[in-house]
């Protein structure tokens, strides 16, 4: 009672507090701050910011991205503050994705962990980072479900499922904005890209999108809509087309969905020029693009200056209304207020904070301790790992020498030159216990052109001009006298992110012949194998004995990997997205509709029934799916009751053994199938899941519980509703391998 009083005081202040300021403001002054610059660190597109300076002291800009450091947000901030008109305060954004100088892994990576407080923390330590450096508003959670691994920026998002990403969003909304968004290190979220950006039709960046509202309210919003309902201050518009209107300008999208079904009442602001983009849309002029947009519900323009040029103009000739641009403007009003910007504009610019709160040897850590737990471990035939530490191991491959590419994509505020290499880390924790000897082994890829495009924003890995042979040749002596190879092979950090979509998703075959070459030596091989999508990997998974999938893992990879290998740290990832066996059978996704005419199980070709005549329909690595150095037996699946009543709830009971001997972390999951339906339903869907600590010989009993609201779906009229009826449920180490039981959930 006395919260919502407070709340309901608070927003009657600031409404009368923008009201004062708004009937004070030209509409000039009203335009401009919808509109959003960069300062010129960091772009993503060809178009840059231009005239700054003059533009914020005519009230101009409404807030700047991609500037940090106290001084300089101070300087921009005082030209706002001091020598604009009515002294309206920036809003500062970045793209703070995976931590800001202290990186965590890529986004795909982080979601392996599987570990909720593990991913808030790394958000809080994020807005701890940014805000120390003048920053107070992040492009970040990016919730977009993908199925499709030739996207690129499948790296960026949390895989392929709705209920473990939702989860994850909440986290990383709750992580950066904390209880008081107004504190100073505390960062307003920004939730991106809405909508359906992870849909591209060939998983081919920035391309169209179109798909039923069953589907779409089911499998791909709820992450966003989890997002909102967390409290997130912002959601940026996806750049692609949905259903033949593209998101910027959808009002149905940014109106109807968002704000009034959903409720959101933050700001929407766009992608990266994403309203002059609507022009090769198709959909017309400049003048004609910003007003739709503005009329779809965009709030501010990011870079493209299409509101400022034109939204005078528009209302003038009656195209949009006073009231449309009111409305945008007052949201970003109350986004700085919000964030406290109207009470101290300068409450970022603190340069103690910058000097001590930025890399700190506990943010580290918490990058080490996160990295690990992030990595999955996909094979480990006859126990190759771990390792023991002596004797001495070859390491070798292009990703093994470069500390610029640790970080992963989406890095744009990390220290590229000081990041230590995967080399340079395992050597920092084995001292000399284990001798190490480092080989190139192979170019990142064959053809010189595509390394170049593969190693953009200053992540190069130099190349080597010897020939093939030579280089395989070099690998093979460092591997002499080696009780090990460690192969550090897949893609570098530009291979995946934005505008970096494959269609061949393999290791570069130059690589694959390097491993070949490595594997004839008869000496075991570990593949640590770095990427930022799912790859196809089904040539390695029949021939390499160990594989530890370790993604990007941010500044500490070196010594979060030598953790794992060396067995400090038993790996406890689980992938969040499937692995297909290769290009042709995605989107291949865990969660999917069954057919007419199923293949039967363990079954692979069957005439007139739905499969390929050249590979079965099962994944390489099914979602779910991670080892551990120790084993998880799992026994009496039981239920507390085989019927479900409404407004009632069933327990759903596993035992689980480790059954090894090494103590580890095993995520225990649960999934439901709804077995008749109005609507086909998904063959599982996750429904929960818990990630416990298990010592060596340990049994454990683990419990969940399932409501009525955990058998919600939308139906055909989109209404969010349980039907009554027979559900199995299934609990196991991952999606494929699973005990069943089931009930029924009663009228
Ligand atoms: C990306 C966004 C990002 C923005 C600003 C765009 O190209 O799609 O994810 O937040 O640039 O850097």
């Amino acid at each position: 009672m006395t919260s919502t009083v407070t709340a309901q005081q608070n927003s009657q202040k600031m409404d009368s507090f923008i009201n004062t300021l708004m009937s004070k403001m030209t509409l000039e002054e009203k335009i401009g701050q919808l509109n959003l610059v960069t300062g010129g660190e960091a772009t993503t597109g060809s178009t840059v910011s231009t005239g700054v300076e003059g533009k914020i002291k005519s009230g101009a800009i409404g807030g700047i991205f991609s500037m940090s450091t106290p001084q300089r947000i101070r300087a921009a901030q005082d030209l706002a503050v001091k020598q604009s008109r009515l002294g309206i305060p920036l809003i500062f954004g970045m793209d703070v994705i995976h931590g800001y100088k202290t990186i965590f892994p890529i986004p795909i990576g982080l979601a392996s962990s599987w570990d909720m407080n593990l991913v808030r923390q790394t958000a809080q330590i994020a807005a701890t980072e940014a805000t120390a450096d003048g920053i107070n508003w992040t492009f970040s959670p990016m919730v977009d479900i993908s199925r499709d691994p030739r996207w690129g920026r499948f790296s960026e998002g949390n895989g392929e499922d709705p209920y473990l990403s939702s989860k994850i969003a909440v986290e990383m909304v709750k992580g950066y904005q904390g209880n008081d968004l107004a504190a100073n290190n505390t960062l307003m979220a920004c939730v991106k890209h809405f909508a359906l950006y992870g849909a591209a039709e060939a998983g081919r960046d920035y391309n169209t999108t179109d798909m039923s509202l069953h589907r779409m309210y089911n499998e791909y919003l709820p992450p966003y809509k989890a997002a909102i309902d967390a409290g997130a201050g912002s959601i940026m518009t996806s750049f692609n087309d949905i259903n033949g209107v593209p998101a910027t300008a959808n009002k149905w999208l940014m109106t109807d969905l968002l704000r009034q079904q959903w409720g959101f009442q933050g700001m929407v602001v766009t992608d990266y020029t994403a309203i002059n983009e609507l022009i090769d849309h198709g959909l017309g002029d400049l003048q004609r693009v910003s007003a739709l947009s503005l009329k779809a519900g965009v709030d501010m323009d990011m870079v493209g200056e299409g509101y400022l040029g034109t939204l005078k103009k528009s209302l003038e000739e009656g195209k949009v209304s006073q009231a449309d641009i009111d409305r945008a403007c007052r949201l970003v009003l109350e986004a700085k207020y919000k964030l406290g910007l109207f009470e101290n504009p300068y409450k970022y610019c603190d340069v103690n904070r910058a000097k001590n709160n930025i890399l700190t040897k506990a943010h580290l850590a918490k990058s080490r301790e996160v990295a690990a737990k992030s990595f999955v471990l996909l094979k480990n035939d006859k126990q190759t790992l771990p390792f023991t530490k002596k004797g001495k191991i070859a390491l070798v491959g292009p990703l093994a020498n470069t500390g610029a590419n640790m970080p992963g994509t989406w890095s744009v505020s990390a220290d590229l030159e000081h990041t230590p290499s995967l080399l340079q880390g395992m050597k920092d924790v084995l001292g000399n216990k284990v001798a190490i000897q480092y080989a190139l082994g192979t170019n990142l890829l064959d053809d010189p052109a595509y390394q170049e495009r593969a190693t953009m924003f200053g992540r190069t890995i130099p190349r080597d001009n010897r020939s093939e042979q030579e280089l395989i040749a070099e690998a093979i002596k460092a591997s002499e006298g080696a009780d090990a190879i460690v192969a550090a092979l897949g893609e570098s950090s530009e291979m995946s992110g934005e505008s970096s979509s494959r269609t061949e998703i393999g290791i570069p075959a130059n690589q694959q012949r390097l491993l070949q070459a490595l594997l004839k030596t008869g000496k075991p091989v570990v593949l640590v194998l770095f990427t930022g999508r799912p790859l196809t990997l089904t040539w390695e998974n029949e021939h390499v004995p160990a594989i530890l999938n370790v993604w990007f893992g941010g500044t500490e990879t070196g010594k979060a990997v030598a953790d794992v290998l060396f067995g400090d740290v038993n790996p406890s990832g689980k992938l969040p997205a499937t692995f297909p066996k290769n290009v042709g059978q995605i989107p291949l996704y865990y969660n999917a509709k069954t057919t007419g005419r199923p293949l039967e199980q363990g079954k692979w070709f069957q005439k007139f029934r739905s499969n390929y005549l050249d590979v079965d329909n099962d994944p390489l690595y099914p979602f779910g799916y991670g080892l551990s150095y120790t084993a998880f037996q799992y026994n009496n699946l039981r239920l507390s009751t085989s019927k479900l009543q409404k407004q009632d709830k069933i327990t759903v009971t596993v035992d689980v053994k480790n059954t090894g001997k090494y103590d580890g972390e095993e995520v225990v999951q649960l999934y439901i199938r709804d077995m008749v339906g109005s609507v086909t339903r998904p063959v599982k869907e996750l429904k929960g899941f818990q990630k416990i600590a298990f010592k060596a010989g340990e049994t454990k009993a683990v419990e969940f519980e399932l409501t009525e609201e955990d058998l919600k779906f939308y139906n055909e009229k989109l209404e969010f509703v349980a039907e009554p009826g027979e559900f199995e449920v299934y609990v196991g180490t991952n999606s494929r391998d699973v005990l069943t039981s089931k009930f029924e959930l009663q009228n």
